[in-house]
């Protein structure tokens, strides 16, 4: 198809889904309907029942240019500019972690704790360590409206993103971003912690997709040489961070529940541990309840 001839809705997706498809993206077709969409500005039902329409001409030289992009592996969202996460839609950049869909269980996790351990208009104090675009922090201050949520992260920009996500939901006002290492300049106790640290280790870095590798920012997925070292470095620090009865909630990887357990277990001797599954059935999340 000559570059510079807008042709059909139909015959653009082929044309876009082939080179996909030849660059190795799982889900080409998915992929070229989403730029499409965000390009000519319409939904993705528009698309199926108008496929016979021209591309508007206006579209048309944005599409080749973030198809050329996707070509490169470089994640739908980066292109974009945002990913929708716990219905709600987050804008991200390559300094943030593109939020997956299973990191949600950590947002049912909380409410879930927030609803049966507090009352309706009580005051709950939460901090999400590793906030990256903010997306957990901000999904449970949008859903718990007596939360403060306190958000941290050691990259600058990532806060940044957390910030313009956190005014783009309305909940600013009872938040706070913290530059830090971990939760070492958290201001207050909390009484629930949360965190999707990164848990990918050394040997699986090598194995991961081009779109991770190569476009997602290392220091957001890394975690040493088992993939724990945040995870261990966390809980030894939670302990002195948490309000009596308080609880903490963390994503972890495939195989980590064993030894992430163990480490929970020694951080919290008092307290109730358990692994929760993800809706795949994977072990997702291990959560402390202290006394
Ligand atoms: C796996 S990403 C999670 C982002 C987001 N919470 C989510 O679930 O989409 C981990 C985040 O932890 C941050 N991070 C890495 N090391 C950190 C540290 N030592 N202290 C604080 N944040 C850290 C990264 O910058 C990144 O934003």
């Amino acid at each position: 198809m000559a570059d510079n001839v807008p042709r059909s809705i139909q015959e653009a997706l082929l044309w876009a889904t082939e080179r996909l498809a030849a660059a190795g993206c799982e889900t080409p077709r998915l992929d070229a309907e989403i730029l499409l969409c965000e390009c000519a500005g319409v939904e993705r039902a528009f698309l199926l029942g108008h496929g016979t329409e021209c591309v508007p001409a206006e579209a048309w030289p944005r599409f080749q240019e973030w198809v050329a992009r996707r070509e490169k592996r470089e994640p739908v969202a980066y292109i974009t500019g945002h990913r929708e996460f716990y219905g709600m839609d987050f804008a991200v950049t390559p300094a943030v972690l593109v939020p997956r869909p299973e990191t949600e269980h950590l947002v049912d996790e909380v409410l879930a704790l927030a609803q049966t351990r507090y009352r309706a208009a009580q005051t709950i104090l939460i901090a999400d360590a590793g906030t990256g675009s903010g997306a957990i922090a901000i999904a449970l201050a949008a859903h718990l409206p007596h939360a403060q949520v306190c958000a941290l992260d050691s990259s600058r920009e990532a806060l940044e993103v957390a910030w313009r996500n956190a005014h783009r939901h309305g909940v600013r006002d009872r938040m706070c971003l913290v530059q830090s290492d971990l939760l070492e300049r958290l201001p207050w106790a909390v009484d629930i912690l949360v965190a999707n640290l990164p848990y990918v280790a050394d040997e699986e870095w090598p194995t991961l997709a081009p779109e991770i590798r190569f476009h997602e920012p290392a220091q957001a997925l890394r975690g040493g040489a088992n993939g724990l070292d945040l995870i261990r470095r966390l809980l030894r620090q939670a302990p002195a961070r948490l309000r009596p009865g308080g609880a903490v909630v963390l994503e972890i990887g495939a195989g980590h529940a064993a030894e992430a357990e163990r480490l929970a277990r020694a951080a919290f001797p008092g307290g109730h541990v358990r692994v929760g599954q993800d809706y795949a059935g994977l072990d997702r999340v291990v959560v402390v309840q202290t006394p």
